[in-house]
């Protein structure tokens, strides 16, 4: 039997990117996909690759920053699939520029989408995977698995906002495990290293090289490489870890 036979996921960002294919692995691994991105429309690639592999799947159009829209979208996943087992808050943006020339509008953007985000839809499943009991009663409960990134934990010139965010994403993360772990819902945090992606390819040559100088197996990481952690993190082999930020870098920092 597939690890997450049975299980009902939420990937928020699932459009593209990591999240897309951190859609496909949980499908992979036997669970049903609510794929959620900004517009619905934009989730159909993703969708297909979910069906392909004989899971169902859902396409949400929702806004993570915006309160409603988040509550709405995992009250249409539970009317949907009757529960919700796995959230991974994967959505994130960034808007670099150094902190002395940073705009209120570009550090709040960031926040809302990256932080506030997460938090909102932490707060949204945290009641739903409570109330997941098996027949005899036992505790179910669920796995969250935030996205955080390097830079959360390092620091990184020109990106106060999406650094801070995600240092707020690791602090949560470690919140929301001990809150929720008496009623058996984990919550890590898989923090990547540089990922060759849309958010990545933007960045100057120059740059990509003085990255690749401090990573130890001298290659920059593939979405398949976060969405294998994140599929180990959703599954029972990691039934007793919870509160953990795991670094998914190549050996950029211990
Ligand atoms: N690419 C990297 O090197 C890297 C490194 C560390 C961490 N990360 C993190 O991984 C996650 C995914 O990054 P990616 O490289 O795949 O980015 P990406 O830009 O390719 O994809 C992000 C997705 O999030 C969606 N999104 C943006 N704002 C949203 C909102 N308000 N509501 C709903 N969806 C929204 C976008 O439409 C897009 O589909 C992010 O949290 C990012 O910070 C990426």
């Amino acid at each position: 039997m597939s690890k997450l036979e049975g299980k009902i996921a939420i990937v928020t960002g699932a459009a593209r990117g990591i999240g897309q294919q951190i859609a496909k692995k949980l499908a992979a691994e036997g669970a049903d996909v609510a794929v959620c991105d900004l517009k619905e429309e934009w989730c159909a690639e993703t969708v297909g690759l979910v069906e392909g592999l004989g899971r169902k799947a859902l396409a949400v159009g929702v806004n993570v920053a915006v309160s409603a829209e988040v509550d709405a979208c995992v009250k249409k996943v539970i009317e949907t699939f009757g529960k919700v087992d796995i959230m991974v808050n994967n959505a994130g943006i960034t808007k670099d520029g150094l902190l002395m020339r940073m705009s209120d509008e570009d550090w709040d953007a960031v926040l809302n989408v990256n932080l506030k985000g997460t938090f909102l839809f932490t707060r949204a499943v945290a009641r739903p995977m409570m109330k997941n009991k098996a027949a005899d009663g036992t505790q179910l409960g669920g796995v969250i698995i935030n996205i955080a990134s390097v830079v959360g934990i390092m620091g990184n010139a020109g990106q106060a906002n999406y650094t801070a965010s995600k240092g707020g994403v690791i602090a949560l993360t470690k919140t929301t495990a001990k809150e929720l772990g008496s009623r058996n819902v984990r919550c890590n945090a898989v923090a990547p290293g540089f990922i060759q992606s849309k958010m990545t390819d933007v960045l100057p040559d120059d740059v990509k090289k003085a990255y690749m100088d401090t990573i130890p197996l001298k290659r920059f990481g593939t979405a398949e490489d976060i969405a294998k952690c994140v599929a180990f993190l959703a599954g029972p082999d990691a039934d007793y870890i919870t509160g953990q930020i795991i670094s998914v870098n190549g050996g950029m920092i211990g």
